[in-house]
């Protein structure tokens, strides 16, 4: 199982705005959420569960469209392929374990088999992807890549409780994970 703060330590590597440093940051509340979901009382579930598909709906949605394009003819090609296919799997997944009622075992051990395949996805992309990313494409280039993501990263309710300023883009992702995704696409083409 990866963790958080190794992931928050790499992302400080990098310089701010950087894609891949948004994307670790991302990976990092990802892991940080998986274990809020599991530590909450079954009733208290749902809300930490809905800021993680809103999350993995800015998350996979932007790595497919926005950095994914990228390997285009590049060593890299072959192993965003992997990831996006990865991806996909998960998406099925995800749109199972929606239709569970939180507060269940069902519910509570089906969650547990997502985080491992999330986690081995992330892994994979930490390993291997992310590093050809970094010599692929120079850092003005991430730079803008990072500023496509971030224009859609606040759509994503992460905090539990937004402030009244926040609250409109905190709503702006509801509903199934399907829907989110489609909101995601539909914000990263206009
Ligand atoms: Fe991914
Ligand atoms: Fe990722």
């Amino acid at each position: 199982m990866g963790d958080a703060a190794e992931d928050r330590a790499k992302a400080e590597e990098l310089p701010e705005g950087d894609v891949i440093r948004i994307l670790l940051e991302q990976h990092a509340q990802v892991r940080d959420l998986f274990a809020e979901i599991q530590q909450a009382s079954a009733d208290g579930r749902k809300e930490p569960f809905d800021r993680l598909r809103a999350l993995l709906a800015v998350h996979e949605t932007g790595e497919e469209l926005v950095l994914r394009p990228k390997a285009e003819g590049s060593a890299w090609k072959d192993v965003a392929t992997e990831r996006n296919q990865e991806e996909s799997e998960a998406n099925e997944v995800l749109k199972h374990l929606e239709e569970l009622d939180t507060a269940t075992d069902a519910f509570l051990s089906a969650l547990k088999e997502f985080e491992r395949s999330v986690d081995e996805h992330a892994e994979a992309e930490e390993s291997e992807e992310f590093p050809r990313v970094l010599k692929a494409l120079d850092e003005d280039e991430r730079r803008k890549l990072g500023a496509r993501l971030q224009a859609v990263e606040k759509m994503a309710p992460t905090h539990p409780h937004p402030t009244a300023a926040g609250s409109t883009t905190a709503q702006a992702l509801t509903g199934p994970f399907a829907a989110m995704m489609d909101k995601v696409r539909d914000a990263l083409a206009s």
